[in-house]
């Protein structure tokens, strides 16, 4: 079938959009018909050649959707399903599979590397060319072709544009809040970056009692947002900040890190979450590390179970127990992808969203998303 998609042919240039063939799923494949894909700031370290990726490549993977069709093993049942796409579904056989740590799968981290799907191939081209998918999910696009378990149920009334970003963004801040940092009621917590990732993680911190929670981003308005999210201050990174449990770094640069380190107190742990350009280095000091206890922890999507915590998410929304709409603060057609992109880039956004369900191909039933004030974006 064809489909509209933004793709990334080369390193340093606007994404171009293009109508792609997609093949139908193979066995044990979903065809996902996309509803919203929010933009993760490692959608723009792609485009930036940060880390390598196969080229020409479908961006996005923050995706929400409708199963419409399934390939050849999978339950006939799952049409019609609302689903949210994870990168890393557990091939249930590799090392870290088996001990529950499916964030490391080493099968995903293979179709990530290589911009495929399991079997080694992709279901997308342009005029017989091959075209990457990013991460199994490429959401940049109208429909997917994913690995059924990578199609994650989740309640039909959940609003796709915050559904989405159960996908990375906010699953991350929820997992590295709830797993990888294991915050306690009454953990004093930082979050250094207040883009989506460190929003989500306000948000997670909320929820499990943490206090005080403080919010750090040089943007007034970023501020503002992690106010709205649950933070209990803002500041600014060149205020006093610290020492608290547990710092996180969401803004991904290395001085952040350092700092976040310096803020965190005897015993407590940095929870490194940002990820800068393949090859730059932080320094933490020995010293400090060995004789106060101190633990820094990488984490890839929060330590997440994604099969497990994206529904998790989805219940918590809907008892009202985890209220993400603010982080919403701006909304694109998938043909307005060049103005969504440099919102993005901006830093001003709490997170951008990509209306896909609205093909600029198809013309009809086309709705124009603005502002939530209305205003320009
Ligand atoms: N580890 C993972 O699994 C994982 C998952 C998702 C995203 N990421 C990474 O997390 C990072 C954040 O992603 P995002 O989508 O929220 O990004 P974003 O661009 O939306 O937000 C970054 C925020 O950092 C703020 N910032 C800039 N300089 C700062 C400073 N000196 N101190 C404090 N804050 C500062 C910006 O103002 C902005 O609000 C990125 O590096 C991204 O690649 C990692
Ligand atoms: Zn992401
Ligand atoms: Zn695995």
């Amino acid at each position: 079938m064809e489909i509209t998609a933004a793709v990334l042919e080369r390193v340093g240039e606007p994404l171009v959009l293009r109508a792609l063939d997609l093949e139908p799923p193979r066995h044990g494949e979903v065809l996902v018909r996309l509803l919203a894909s929010g933009i993760c700031h490692s959608d723009l370290s792609l485009m930036e050649g940060k880390w390598p990726a196969p080229l020409p490549m479908v961006l996005g993977h923050e995706g929400a959707g409708v199963v419409e069709a399934v390939g050849p093993g999978v339950d006939e049942t799952r049409v019609g399903e609302s689903v949210v796409l994870t990168f890393t579904p557990g091939c249930g056989r590799c090392r870290f599979c088996l001990e529950g740590r499916i964030n490391l799968c080493t099968s995903a981290a293979r179709s990530m590397d290589d911009g495929v799907l399991e079997d080694g191939t992709t279901r997308l081209s342009l005029n017989g060319q091959a075209v990457h998918h990013l991460a199994l999910v490429s959401s940049f696009a109208t429909h997917a072709v994913v690995p059924a378990a990578a199609a994650i149920p989740v309640p039909r009334d959940l609003d796709p544009e915050i559904a989405c970003l159960l996908g990375c963004g906010v699953l991350t801040g929820f997992a590295a809040v709830t797993r990888r940092a294991a915050v306690s009621p009454g953990d004093s917590v930082a979050v250094f970056g207040c883009g989506g990732v460190g929003l989500a993680t306000i948000a997670a911190a909320r929820l499990v009692s943490a206090y005080p929670i403080v919010a750090v981003d040089p943007l007034p308005e970023k501020r503002e947002l992690a106010l709205r999210l649950g933070a209990t201050h803002a500041v600014d990174p060149v205020d006093e900040i610290g020492p608290v449990d547990i710092a996180f770094e969401a803004a991904g640069i290395a001085a952040v890190a350092e700092q976040a380190f310096r803020a965190t107190r005897t015993g407590g742990k940095t929870v490194l979450i940002g990820q800068p350009a393949l090859g730059v280095h932080a320094s933490f000091p020995i010293y400090e590390l060995t004789q106060f206890e101190h633990d820094v922890l990488g984490t890839h999507i929060g330590g997440a179970v994604p099969a497990l915590d994206i529904p998790t998410i989805a219940r918590l929304l809907q008892a009202g127990r985890l209220d993400l709409g603010p982080l919403v603060t701006h909304r694109f057609r998938l043909d307005e992808i060049d103005e969504a992109i440099a919102v993005a880039v901006s830093g001003l956004a709490g997170r951008v969203v990509l209306d896909t369900g609205n093909a600029w191909r198809e013309g009809a039933n086309v709705r124009l998303v603005r502002n939530q004030d209305g205003g320009e974006p």
